[in-house]
This record gives C-alpha cells, structure tokens and sequence, in this order.
C-alpha cells in the first residue's frame, strides 16, 4: 500500500502566463479548418507571369532531372521527358524484409467476417496514445507558437487573434502540484472563450468564474517525461477564429516524493451505436496513475462476450461482443489494483444495438446513381476501422455506397514507416484486401507530402532525400500498385493560401523538380496508373488557383506525366462559387488533364445548417457532372463520428449512421445528370 502523501512535501507550482502571438503555422492545411480567401480581394501579389520558370531552383536541376538527349530547349518547345537515374543499390535505408511481413489476427480481435484481418509483427499497438514525443530540447525552446486559425471571409487586419496572458512551460518534481492560471485576452478588449483539448490524466481545468481557468493537477511518478498541454482561446467575435497554445509541463523524477495509491480505471472508452448480429470490439487499456499495471475483468457480461489479450502487448486485452438482440448492451469492466488488489475500478462500455432495418437507406447506393452517367463515386476509408466498436456497419456502409476508396491514414509515410527499416503494412493491406473483396478502384493516397512524415524523415540529410523520396515511392507502389488505379502523387505542393511554392523538406532539397522527380519515378513503375497532383482550396479563384495553373503549365512544360488535377474541396456550408469551380475544372481540362473531387466535406459555418449543407453536397455534385472530364467524386468520409473536423458535423450521415439531408441531395443530384 503506497501511504498517503505527506501534506507538507506539496509543493504548489503556481505560474501566470505571457503569451507570445505567432502566425499561425505555414503547415497547418486543411487539418485547421481551410479558410476560403477573402473573396473578391487578392490578399497576395499575383504571381509571376504564367508561362516563365519563376522558381529559381528549377534552373538548377540535380543531375537525375538532366533530360536524356540534353531536350530540346528551344524556347516554347516542351523539354523531353525526365529519365531518371537508377536508385543506389544498396538502398540507404533497409528494404522491407520477411520480418516486416503482417501475419493473421485472432478473429476476436477485429470486427471483420469476410476476409482473414493480418497484424503487424511488430509490437506497434494500435489506439495506444502515442502522444506527440516532446524532448527537453522542445522545453528548453520555450513555450511553442501558437497555432491560429482564421475561418472564410474574416478580416484579419482588423481583428487580431486573441491570445493568453503571461503563460511558459513549467518544471516541477514527481508528486508535487502544478497550478496555472489562464487568463485569455483579445487586443479588440472583449473578452475570449477557451476550451482545452486534452487535460492530463486526473487534472482539472476549474473556472474561477472570473473570465479565468486554472489548471490543477497532481502529478506523480507515472507522469516523469514532458506532457503537452493545449488550451484554444476563441475570438470574442468569430467563434471560428481560434488560438490554439500549447504549454509543456516537464516532471522530474523524485525518489523521495511518496504517493497515496490511486485506483486503477480503463483508458475512456465511448460508446457505440452497432447494428444487432454483427462483431463488436473494443480495446481495454489499463490505466494506474501510479504507474502499475491492473488487472481486467468483466462483471456478468453477456454470453457472446469475450477477452482476449492483445497479440503483442498482453497488458491489452480486446472486448469482442456479438449483441444477438435489440437494446442497449452495457457492460461493467472491473480494473484491479497490482498492488492492492482490494483497490478497484469500475468502468461500464455500452453498445446501442439497433436493427438491420434502421441502416438500409432507400433510393440507389451513391455509387451506382453516380456510374448512370460515368462518375466513379467513393470516399476515403478511416484507417482500422475493422478495430472500432462499430466496425461492422462502418464496412457496410461503406462496401455498399462506394466504387472507389482513398486510405484516409493508412498508406501515409508514418503509417507505413515510422522507423527506418521497420515497416506496417497491416492495416494499408487489410484495406487493400477490403477494396478487393468489394470490387472497388483505391487512390493511393499520398505518395509526396509535407505532413504525416515520421521525424527520421524530417531529419533526413538534404542532399539524401531524393532517394528517400524515390525509395518510399517505389516501396508503395511496388506493394499495392497492382491494386491502384489512381495515384495521389504529390499532395498540397502550393502554399495554404497562395500561389507559391510550399516551402516544404521536398522542395528545400529539390526545388520544384521534386515535383517532377516524383512523377517520373510513378510513371515509371506504373505506365497505366492514372497520376495525379492534389490541393486544396482551388475551388473558387484566387492567387492559390492562378498559382497552381502557372505550376501545371510549367511541369507540362518539362513534360512531367501528369494526368489529372485533385480539387481536395473541405468547404463550408456557405460555400457558393460553383461557377468558380467549374471555370477553374475547365481551366484544368484546357490544358488536357482530368478533374477529380478527392475530398469533399461540406462544415456547417457559423450560423449554417443540414440544408446549406445539403445544398453545398448538391453543387459541387452538379459542377462535376456538368464537366465531362471530372470522372471521379469522393468524399472525405461519410459518417460525422469519424471526421477530421467532426466537430463540424461535415459529412451525409450522422454519428449512428443515419442518413442527413445531404445524402438525399447527393443521391438525387447524381441520379439527376
Ligand atoms: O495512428 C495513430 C495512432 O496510433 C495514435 O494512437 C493516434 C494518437 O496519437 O494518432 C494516430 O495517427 C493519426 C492519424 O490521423 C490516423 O488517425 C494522426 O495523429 C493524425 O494527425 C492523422 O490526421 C489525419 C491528417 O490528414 C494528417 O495525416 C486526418 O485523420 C486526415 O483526415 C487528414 O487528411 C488530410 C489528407 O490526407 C490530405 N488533405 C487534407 C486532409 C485533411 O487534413
């Protein structure tokens, strides 16, 4: 029995902040809510004329861009296509091996009955927080930018961002007490709102009731390391103009601190609305704020249901449940104490069952309304969707609604990578074996990125990464190309908000040619693959489409083989400039290249609501079919619950997997032409 903490050894870390304002991240995209220009005003200077090579890196080609025959560079002629040199053999970092290879998952372990679900070998444990690692370096750098984010149309020259008074990380020993108070200001004078997004585990985040917070929190042994601690402050005007500050709380170890022994709990567990007759799992993680480990029991659970330890980590165990019959399902998870097994926890896990009947939709499935006039329809695929509670109707869905699927996640470099040498493949090849068994094309999604890549990749040496970049390329392709029909081959190459070049670890090695590099790499191992460059916010005008068609005009004339242009489209539900997009598709085919909708997600703006939502769906439903060449449609996921901007409630069914009013509009739009 660990014996209560001395009351006089608390030491109360008590901080008043100062905030530092920052511009919001270059690298935010559309994860922050994509903000759509101020429309009318051209908040950047135009671009270099189209047609002339503005981007002086390109003059200065590495050796493997050099066309073959020197090209015919007379002025106006397009330069021959880039041949590249072969990659070094040896690879510089380790090739896929054997050991690499997933295997098969017990079968209580997933929610999937039509194929055989694989795991990776490795012990990379899926859900388990892994959050994001700050070092002492990070800490010693001082309190990290804020992260503003500034929703469509606002005026920013006259509304600063609000901010927090007077914040720095904070140091304190094992066992001691941190307190901070958040005092949030506005430089218009009004006073800000604030939420936190995650609060450590056991600490509170009280109001004062006052305009201020204080967060609260014990620590102990089990916290030693760096927690990183967010709080967004909301403009006193626009709720959707945000700051978003992070603070870190570094905890010492303290051999000498003694601590009470805190009942064990399961890491949160939601609930889930699942339909009756099909798997339900649901990963069970132990949780000692004193650092030990319980154990997990269930109190009379229901005859179907099971506990299996994880295959790697037998510190998990997975609930599965196969609710045979109508109603609400709750089950009591018990947690024992390692050390006193008298001290418990007692959780409860509830499934709402519900009948087939209440997930049959009426009318045509999207996809077949959409092939009436040649649009291949889809959306991207949440990754380990066959691991969620409602994985089940999850599948159903979306094997019935969709001709194509894009790996939301699952194909991203650190998903695929995350050491040099290691590779998981489990969760990309289950999706791939889930496409196959529904007879649908896959995008793959992305080959070249600025975001998603593991931090070895960020640290890569310069002059290596186009090799890395070739080698990851070729590795993918290599696995899934057989399977692959589209290819997103570079992704958001432009800045957030204009014209020019992102400023990304690609482009610091290769200058815009990596662009071209890419491509030719893709072509080269897969001539028949339809190869794609996908962005953001080039669904009306502005400086970010005039900029992106200066791009394809340039690689066309270096004749980089690409096929079709990307409109990603996270909008609002105030979005309108349909005829912007159209012109802009047009703009795109006059140039001989293909239109795809790759991302479609409609937010409900401020003030907005399901049938602007709907109508969005609707619009951009119509632009596309009006134009021959946009043949394919996806949405970026289908059901609100698993949204990267779920709290905007942006896609066709609602959380239980209930149809809105955009799913009909859809529907009926892609009857309709
Ligand atoms: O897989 C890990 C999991 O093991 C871990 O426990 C968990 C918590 O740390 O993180 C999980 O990874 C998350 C991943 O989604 C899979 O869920 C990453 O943290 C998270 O950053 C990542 O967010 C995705 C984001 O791209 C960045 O890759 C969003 O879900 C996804 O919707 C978004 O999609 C992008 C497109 O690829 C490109 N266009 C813009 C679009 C929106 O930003």
């Amino acid at each position: 029995m660990i014996p209560r903490m001395n009351l006089i050894n608390r030491s109360v870390v008590t901080f008043f902040a100062l905030f530092i304002l920052s511009a919001c991240s270059s690298d935010s995209g559309p994860d922050e809510l994509p903000s759509n220009p101020v429309s009318g005003a051209q908040e950047n200077p135009e671009p270099n004329n189209p047609g002339t090579t503005t981007d002086p890196s390109v003059d200065s080609m590495p050796d493997s861009m050099m066309p073959v025959d020197g090209g015919d560079n007379a002025p106006g002629g397009p330069v021959a296509a880039l041949v590249l040199s072969p990659l070094p053999s040896p690879s510089i970092t380790e090739d896929p091996s054997a050991n690499d290879e997933p295997i098969p998952q017990a079968s209580e372990l997933n929610t999937i009955t039509s194929f055989q679900v694989v795991r990776d070998p490795a012990p990379r444990i899926p859900f388990k927080t892994q959050a994001a690692e700050f070092s002492e370096e990070d800490f010693a750098r001082g309190l990290p930018e804020a992260v503003v984010t500034v929703p469509p149309g606002l005026d920013t020259t006259s509304n600063a961002p609000p901010f927090f008074e007077g914040l720095e990380n904070v140091r304190v020993s094992a066992g001691d007490i941190v307190e901070i108070r958040y005092i949030p200001r506005d430089p218009e004078g009004e006073l800000p709102g604030m939420f936190a997004q995650e609060l450590p585990e056991g600490a509170t985040f009280d109001d004062n009731f006052d305009g201020t917070r204080t967060l609260l929190w014990q620590t102990f042994q089990a916290d030693v390391g760096i927690t990183a601690f967010t709080v967004v402050a909301i403009d006193p005007v626009d709720s959707l103009y945000r700051s978003s500050q992070t603070l870190l709380i570094a905890v010492d170890e303290n051999p000498t601190s003694v601590e009470p022994n805190i009942a064990p709990t399961i890491e949160p567990v939601t609930s889930y609305t699942v339909r009756v007759g099909d798997p339900a799992v649901v990963l069970l993680d132990g949780f000692d704020r004193n650092g030990t480990t319980p154990t997990i029991e269930l109190l009379n659970p229901p005859a179907t249901a099971t506990l299996t330890p994880d295959e790697r980590d037998p510190d998990l165990q997975w609930l599965q449940v196969i609710p045979d019959e109508v109603g609400t399902v709750t089950i009591d998870v018990l947690t024992r104490d390692e050390i006193d097994p008298e001290l418990t926890g007692l959780d409860q896990i509830t499934f709402f069952v519900r009948p087939a009947s209440d997930f049959e939709r009426s009318g045509a499935r999207l996809k077949d309304a959409a092939a009436g006039s040649g649009l291949l329809f889809g959306s991207a695929v949440s990754p380990v969707f066959y691991l969620q509670g409602d994985g089940g109707v999850y599948e159903s869905v979306a094997s019935t609604e969709f001709g194509i699927m894009t790996p939301e996640s699952s194909m991203k470099w650190d998903a695929i990578n995350p050491v040099p040498g290691e590779f998981t493949f489990a969760d990309m090849d289950n999706l791939m074996q889930f496409a196959a068994l529904h007879s649908m094309s896959v995008r793959g999604h992305p080959l070249v990125w600025h975001r998603s890549l593991p931090s070895w990749v960020e640290a890569t040496a310069v002059n290596d990464r186009e090799v890395h970049m070739r080698e990851f390329i070729t590795r993918v392709m290599n696995r899934y190309g057989e399977g692959i029909d589209y290819w997103d081959v570079i992704n958001e190459p432009l800045n957030d908000s204009d014209g020019n070049m992102r400023q990304s670890i690609w482009y610091e090695a290769m200058g815009e040619s990596y662009i071209d590099i890419a491509f030719a790499q893709a072509k080269e191992l897969d001539p028949t693959a339809t190869l794609v460059l996908n962005e953001f916010d080039i669904g009306f005008a502005g400086p970010k489409f005039d900029g992106l068609l200066q791009l394809i005009d340039r690689l066309q004339a270096r004749s980089v083989p690409l096929d079709a242009i990307g409109f990603q489209m996270h909008v609002f539900s105030s979005y309108d400039q349909f005829d912007e997009l159209g012109a802009n598709m047009a703009a795109v085919v006059e140039r001989g290249l293909d239109v795809h909708i790759t991302e479609l997600d409609v937010a409900i703006a401020d003030g907005g609501n399901a049938s602007q939502q709907a109508a969005v769906y609707a619009g951009v439903v119509n632009t596309c079919q009006a134009q021959p060449r946009c043949n394919v449609l996806q949405t970026w996921g289908f059901t609100d619950r698993y949204s990267f901007r779920t709290f905007l409630d942006p896609l066709y069914l609602n959380r239980s997997y209930q149809v809105k009013d955009s799913y009909g509009a859809m529907q009926e739009a892609l009857g309709n032409n």
